[in-house]
């Protein structure tokens, strides 16, 4: 039985602010752009903003070889693809599938509660283009 007295559970990654890893991937943020001849592309929008992430994808013996983002987005959205790039470069594509939120609000140290949803963005746009991958590679 939960004890009326104690304080609610913190969520495990929610922040007030943005935490200087989420400021330094927004002011440099990696691998932006778009790769000409992709294995893959996938978009993702939230639909609470109307905001937009893309991400072009090359595979090479299973593994993400090269991968590029273009976020139309607020600081969370831009941060999060940008670190979602970092972590799924050199995957392989099943292990870059099982990429989830969480993996992008652990290597940002957090992102505000109201924020987090825009994280599910760039998993979004990766798991699309890993999905046109393979129908790619299978047509
Ligand atoms: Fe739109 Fe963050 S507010 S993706």
């Amino acid at each position: 039985m939960t004890d009326p007295a104690s304080p609610a559970p913190a969520e495990p990654h929610a922040r007030d602010t943005y935490s200087d890893r989420v400021l330094e991937h927004l002011a440099r943020p990696r691998n932006v752009g778009t790769l000409a001849g992709p294995s893959g592309t996938g978009a993702d929008a939230n639909p609470s903003c109307g905001d937009r992430t893309t991400i072009t994808v090359r595979i090479s013996g299973g593994h993400i070889a090269e991968l590029r983002f273009r976020t139309f987005g607020c600081t969370a959205a831009i941060a999060s693809a940008s670190v979602l790039t970092e972590l799924a470069a050199g995957l392989s594509v099943e292990a870059a599938a099982r990429l989830e939120p969480a993996d992008i609000l652990n290597a940002l140290g957090g992102l505000p509660a109201r924020k987090e949803a825009c994280a599910l963005m760039a998993i979004g746009a990766l798991r699309g283009a890993l999905v046109d991958a393979r129908v790619r590679a299978t047509a």
